[in-house]
């Protein structure tokens, strides 16, 4: 008989999960607290994008459905009548603003887990979490809850999730996963369960190493962005263009300066530093280069705002009178996903300086006054432009006629951070006037 695995937790991680275990011939029960999702995916209905061999998440989720292999529930119980082994995939959410962490939904999930597990069964939690947090809390109420002792009667892992959202489906199938058990055991019979989802390599090690090597994979990309978008203001400087500078510096085989966008934004990177600095907190201990990098990385959107009103200023325009189009609003290039998106900080950074900003994004649904539903309506009379994430579906725009529509008295100041608007309108007969911000 084939195994069945729990995925609690059916958000932009849960949900591919569910469906890569799917796919490699596993039955999956979805659990989540949200009831409203729960009944858009048993109706096949996500709005998460991952695809897999020419197939939509939406067409996988109908397809296993249809053919018995997922369910989806917000009873843990429904979980516990065939599961023995559980993947955790339920986050820390940062506040905004305040920067305060909210573990409640992964308590809750270990209380609620905790009720519903039986004698040897495996719980493998894979969210992003502050370094400790099995060990001081989850493990603490799974034995509370279930009246079991863990590492005994029950067995409890650390995996973190480390797929990109938008490569979710090959990711889980072929990148390295590092884990760590509660006890020798706990670590083998993770190892066996994960290995039987990747096709990479599954590095045991210690609990803690473990839950802290996430937090510094993100973290470390968090410190190397801030390092390119300081580099941007050396560019700037220097009259040359970063993607040229940056091109040549990486042919060192040793250097691999990341790209820059309009600010670092999403799930993960950004939470690296306060998951960090959390699990320090007792010591008191500081970190200021991870802090700095946070920092500095938190005002690329309103440096990016300067910048356009410097531009405009030049050019005898002010901020207060101008049209800004913002194209696309995901957290990064090809995504839907507006948590923490730094495109939407750019929005909101231009708005305080009085433009009048709108934007196109056709695959983040409609919520804002500023969203407009057309590329048209979003370039009509801009004065600036700024690419906020890239989607696929631009390729296909006649830029061309685009850019008739544009306030044509002045040059249209230009964010491009990746430079694929500027390659597709440079080429043009008469090329627009640019200018980049
Ligand atoms: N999104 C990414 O790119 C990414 C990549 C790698 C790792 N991660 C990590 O994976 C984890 C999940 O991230 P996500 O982006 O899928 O988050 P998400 O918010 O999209 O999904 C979490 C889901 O858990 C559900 N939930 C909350 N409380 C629950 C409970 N008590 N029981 C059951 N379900 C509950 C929510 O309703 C939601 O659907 C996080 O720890 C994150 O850091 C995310």
């Amino acid at each position: 008989m084939r195994e069945t695995i729990g995925v609690i937790g059916l958000g932009y991680i849960g949900l591919p999960l569910a469906m890569c275990l799917c796919e490699r011939g596993f039955r999956v029960v979805g659990i989540d607290v949200d009831e409203d999702k729960v009944a858009d995916i048993q109706a096949g209905r996500t709005d998460v994008q991952e695809d897999y061999l020419g197939q939509t998440l939406s067409q996988m989720l109908q397809r296993h459905i249809a053919e018995g292999n997922f369910v989806a529930s917000s009873r843990p119980a429904v979980a516990a009548w065939e599961c023995t082994t559980y993947f955790v995939t339920v986050g820390i959410p940062v506040h905004p603003e305040t920067k305060s962490l909210n573990q409640q939904p992964l308590l809750d999930a270990m209380r609620s887990l905790g009720r519903v597990i039986k004698p040897h069964d495996l719980v493998i939690i894979r969210s992003t979490v502050v370094p400790g947090t099995v060990e001081s809390h989850c493990v603490p109420l799974l034995e509370e809850t279930s009246r079991m002792v863990a590492g005994v009667d029950f067995h409890v892992a650390y995996a973190a999730e480390r797929v990109a959202e938008g490569r979710a489906m090959e990711e889980f199938q072929t990148l390295d996963i590092v884990a760590g058990g509660l006890t020798v055991r706990c670590a083998a019979l993770a190892a066996q369960a994960l290995q039987k989802l990747t096709d990479g390599q599954v590095h045991i090690t210690d609990m803690r190493v473990a839950q802290l090597s996430k937090v510094i994979e993100n973290a470390q990309r968090d410190v190397s962005l801030a390092l390119v978008y300081e580099l941007q203001e050396v560019a700037k400087s220097h009259h040359v263009n970063l993607y040229e500078l940056i091109q040549m510096v990486n042919t060192h085989p040793r250097v691999n300066l990341l790209w820059p966008s309009v600010g670092v934004g999403g799930y993960c990177i950004p939470n690296a530093y306060h998951y960090l600095s959390a699990s320090l907190q007792a010591e008191r201990t500081d970190l200021p280069l991870f802090r700095l990098a946070r920092q500095s990385n938190e005002s690329v959107p309103r440096r990016i705002a300067q910048g356009v009103a410097e531009s405009l200023h030049q050019s005898g325009r002010q901020m207060a009178t101008a049209v800004v189009a913002v194209l696309g609003l995901g957290m990064k290039d090809g995504s839907n996903d507006i948590r923490q998106s730094p495109a939407i900080r750019c929005v909101e950074e231009f708005r305080s300086l009085g433009a009048m900003v709108r934007a196109y994004d056709p695959f983040v649904s409609p919520a804002e006054p500023y969203q407009v539903s057309t590329v048209e309506e979003c370039l009509r009379d801009a004065d600036a432009i700024v690419v906020g994430a890239w989607h696929n579906a631009f390729d296909e725009l006649d830029w061309g006629e685009l850019f008739r529509l544009v306030n044509q008295a002045a040059p249209v100041i230009l964010v491009d951070p990746r430079g694929r608007l500027e390659a597709r309108v440079l080429h043009l007969n008469p090329a627009p006037v640019l200018q980049r911000a």
